[in-house]
């Protein structure tokens, strides 16, 4: 007895190390760039003819990967494929006392939309109003407000509580959206110590508010790549029994791959089988441990 269980440790050491080995197969498809800048870019999503799936082009520029190409504006910087999610940081929309206006959008186009349990629209302001107008399968919208009347009574607790900062809650499956401000409402009368507002869809786990992000142009400056904002992607927009349907389009190639249904978004997902591991969208993705 005293003999074999060293023997046992020795087998599941070289078991891990063989799973370790065959989970590092290629992420992209054959003779297709894999990485930009230190990130994996796994297919569907892939640069270049041949390279993607029907809505996953990504461009990679100064070792940064931007959906479609830099001009959508979206950076993605992490994508989970299991997940069907992806991290990419959007547009901040700000006013000053001095303009009018001031809006900013997103276009997240086919398979990707906004997520509604991570992102929140948040102001930051005293005297803002902001709106967000988006479209799912209707014309929705949101908007929250946020008051203070001098630098007293300002939020220092970092709390964004209505005094300096807002947040409100965003529709589910918006793939586009349009930040504006209420014209009603502007920083003229506390231009003194808060001369802008801002406004911005982000992870609500992310933003941490400060007072002193009413100071001047702080907060976008700090911020002037963007904000980081959560979306959720799919394969497809349909059901699994009816993606298998379709083998010219069913995204789950890989032989011991499965369809499942996306819990974040309407639409479907692909995974390895119990046992496998890689890339369910490759035909020789999911590779035995
Ligand atoms: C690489 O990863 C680190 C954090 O892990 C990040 O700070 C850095 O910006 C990334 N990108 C590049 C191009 O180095
Ligand atoms: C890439 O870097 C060049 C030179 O620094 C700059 O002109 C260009 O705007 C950058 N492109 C993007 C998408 O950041
Ligand atoms: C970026 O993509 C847009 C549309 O998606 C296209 O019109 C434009 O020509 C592209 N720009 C570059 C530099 O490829
Ligand atoms: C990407 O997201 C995963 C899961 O949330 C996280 O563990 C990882 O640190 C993230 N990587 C970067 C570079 O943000
Ligand atoms: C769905 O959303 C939750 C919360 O944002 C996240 O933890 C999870 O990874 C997402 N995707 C799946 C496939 O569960
Ligand atoms: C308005 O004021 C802000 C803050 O003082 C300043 O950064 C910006 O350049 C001004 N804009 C115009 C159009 O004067
Ligand atoms: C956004 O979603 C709606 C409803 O699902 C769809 O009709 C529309 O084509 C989508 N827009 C884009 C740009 O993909
Ligand atoms: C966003 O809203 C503003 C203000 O209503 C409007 O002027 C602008 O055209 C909108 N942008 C888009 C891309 O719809
Ligand atoms: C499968 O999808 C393709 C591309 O969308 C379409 O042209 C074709 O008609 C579909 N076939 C069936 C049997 O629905």
């Amino acid at each position: 007895m005293a003999g074999t269980l060293p023997c046992l440790i020795f087998a599941a050491t070289l078991m891990l190390a063989s799973i370790k080995s065959s989970t590092a197969s290629r992420m992209a498809k054959p003779r297709c760039q894999e990485t930009c800048g230190n990130l994996t870019i796994p297919y569907p999503f892939g640069i270049g003819e041949g390279c993607f799936r029907e809505g996953f082009d990504v461009s990679c520029e100064n070792n940064s990967i931007y959906r479609h190409n830099s001009s959508s504006r979206i950076k993605i910087y992490n994508i989970s494929l299991l997940g069907g999610q992806a991290r990419v940081t959007t547009l901040i929309a700000s006013k000053c006392f001095n303009e009018t206006g001031g809006w900013a959008w997103l276009n997240t186009g086919k398979f990707f939309t906004i997520s509604t349990k991570a992102n929140k629209l948040t102001a930051v302001g005293c005297n803002t109003l902001a709106f967000l107008g988006g479209f799912n399968e209707h014309r929705v919208g949101a908007g929250c407000f946020s008051m203070c009347a001098d630098r007293r009574s300002v939020d220092e607790s970092g709390q964004c509580s209505g005094m300096g900062c807002c947040q409100t809650s965003i529709a589910p499956n918006l793939n586009f959206s349009n930040i504006t401000f209420d014209d009603r409402f502007d920083n003229s009368e506390v231009s003194g110590f808060n001369p802008c507002s801002y406004a911005f869809v982000a992870e609500q786990d992310w933003f941490r508010f400060e007072a002193s992000y009413l100071e001047d142009n702080k907060f976008k400056e700090k911020f002037k790549d963007g904000v980081p904002t959560l979306l959720d992607w799919v394969a497809g927009n349909e059901y699994c029994d009816e993606a298998v349907k379709n083998m010219s389009t069913y995204a789950c190639i890989s032989k011991n791959s499965q369809c499942i249904t996306s819990p974040n978004a309407t639409g479907y997902l692909c995974t390895c089988n119990n046992g496998f591991a890689g890339n369910p969208y490759l035909e020789e993705g999911c590779q035995g441990r």
